[in-house]
């Protein structure tokens, strides 16, 4: 039997409406709001929680208003996804993000591609053309989306290997299935009675999830993550037009348009086209891996120092640039650093710090571990406002950052990175570069600032090491 929902069989089937229309279009609000806040570190706190609130809203209202569930369940639904939202915000790594992200993207267009199934099976053949239409498209590409968002996941969690996977003729191979997959959808949106061709069409659709995300390699899965999380709006937006739920659809198009606009910002950043990206390859040859550590070892000398022989240099600074890295997410070395700034500080001396906009391993990686650590918002400073400082300042110290510091990518036309925006490091008076070894960043190059007369290479782990600095620093 139906349940009544909240608003009882009394009520005006206008009023209804009217009143789930208005929470829908107070949670847009809402959610471009916060969209909005999240752009900027300061404000980014209180955009994700408006965000949340007007997801909340959304589900809420829905589910009263399409009477599918009672009171109580809606309850018990919220406490058991308040549960495991808390335990994985608690427990998932900062570094470990993007694969979060990943299984998010996943479950979305899973849920997008099952929900438009279940309408077609519903509706079989009284589905109108336009139904059909985004039926398929919702399927489609809630499908790829799930695939290659588990590959994607796997890649970055390392059960899945990180190296480009290259199958000879796959571009070929993907276009003729996503030709076939086409070819299925047009079939199906005139008989849409043909269950074995939307099978059919759906386990393409998967087998190209996979096909299209295995040739990237694992340097370049969070510009995957990103565009996923794109296509898992997009499939959200066309299930929204099969429900005939405005919610949805601007929900869906908003994310679809932010993952889009943030898979070029990343793109942009690396100076890479999103085409050479999606077809792959990146990084195969020279073995370029997740974690970087498995990059070359150089032999050619490098000037190694101790943490007293840096906080001498120090000493004299009278500006410092810090530079931070994904060393430094992976050492957790932010508490470490602040009380280093800290101490320069209290002698007078500058302390900046310079983001790259793809420095970590996600977007605002570095921006929000600073944050953690209550630096000042006004001391980071993006590439283009501090790039022309470098050269003004007396020591750059460079903390588990290397691809986004390295000058062949504005002088090395042969360097897979090369046009890639780079802080400008290397102008700085003296360079101190906290690391662990000699080993290459994510894109698995060599680094030329480490073997520059002006480079200091202060071996260990970024804790420890800045740790130790602040020890010496304060003993001077
Ligand atoms: P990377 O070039 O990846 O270099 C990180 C360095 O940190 C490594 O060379 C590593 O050297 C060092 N490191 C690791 N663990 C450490 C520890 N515990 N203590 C001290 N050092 C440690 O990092 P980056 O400069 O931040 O550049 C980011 C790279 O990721 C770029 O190539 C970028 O294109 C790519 N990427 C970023 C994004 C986003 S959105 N951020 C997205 C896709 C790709 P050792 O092993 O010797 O310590």
């Amino acid at each position: 039997m139906m349940p009544d929902g909240l608003f009882g069989s009394d009520w005006d089937p206008q009023t209804v409406l009217n009143t789930t229309n208005a929470v829908y279009i107070v949670a847009s609000i809402l959610f471009i709001l916060g969209l909005k806040r999240l752009a900027h570190p300061s404000t980014a706190r209180t955009g994700n929680r408006m965000a949340a609130i007007a997801m909340l809203m959304a589900v809420v209202i829905t589910l009263i208003d399409r009477q599918i569930v009672q009171v109580p369940w809606i309850i018990t639904g919220i406490i058991i996804g308040a549960a495991i939202g808390t335990v994985l915000a608690r427990q998932v790594q900062m570094t470990a993000m993007p694969q979060l992200v990943a299984v998010f993207n996943g479950f979305g267009g899973a849920a997008s591609a099952l929900v438009a199934s279940a309408e077609l099976v519903r509706e079989q053949d009284a589905v109108d053309d336009v139904a059909a239409v985004t039926i398929m498209a919702s399927t489609i590409i809630g499908a790829v989306t799930l695939t290659g968002s588990f590959i994607a996941f796997g890649k970055l969690q390392g059960f899945v290997a990180s190296q480009p996977v290259l199958l000879p003729g796959r571009n070929y191979l993907n276009a003729v299935l996503l030709a076939v997959a086409i070819g299925l959808a047009i079939f199906l949106v005139f008989e849409p009675n043909t269950f074995a061709a939307f099978a059919v069409m759906g386990v393409i659709a998967l087998a190209l999830g996979i096909l299209l995300v295995i040739p990237i390699g694992g340097a370049d899965m969070p510009v995957v993550v990103a565009l996923l999380n794109s296509y898992s709006g997009i499939a959200a937006a066309a299930t929204g037009f099969v429900l005939e739920n405005n919610m949805l659809i601007i929900a869906g198009s908003l994310v679809g348009a932010s993952g889009l606009i943030l898979t070029r910002i990343m793109t942009k950043a690396m100076n890479r086209s999103l085409a050479n990206v999606m077809l792959g390859g990146f990084g195969a040859a020279d073995g370029a891996a997740a974690g970087g550590a498995a990059g070359a070892v150089e032999q050619r000398p490098v000037r190694s120092v101790s943490a007293e022989d840096v906080a001498l240099v120090l000493s004299y600074a009278r500006s410092v640039i810090v530079v931070p890295g994904y060393g430094l997410a992976v050492a957790q070395a932010q508490h470490a650093v602040r009380e280093l700034a800290d101490e320069l500080k209290s002698r007078n001396v500058s302390v900046k710090y310079a983001i790259h906009p793809v420095a970590g391993r996600m977007p605002g990686h570095m921006n929000v571990l600073l944050a953690e650590a209550n630096v000042p918002y006004d001391e980071l400073k993006d590439l283009d406002e501090i790039n022309s400082e470098f050269d003004r300042t007396d020591v750059a110290i460079v903390i588990g950052a290397n691809d986004v510091t390295n000058p062949a990518a504005r002088t090395d036309p042969a360097s897979p990175i090369f046009g890639m925006p780079i802080l400008n490091v290397d102008n700085a008076n003296a360079v101190v570069v906290l690391k662990r070894s000699m080993a290459s960043g994510f894109a698995g190059v060599e680094n030329e600032l480490f073997f520059l007369e002006k480079t200091m290479m202060f071996f260990g782990d970024a804790r420890g090491s800045v740790e130790d600095l602040v020890r010496e620093v304060k003993a001077l």
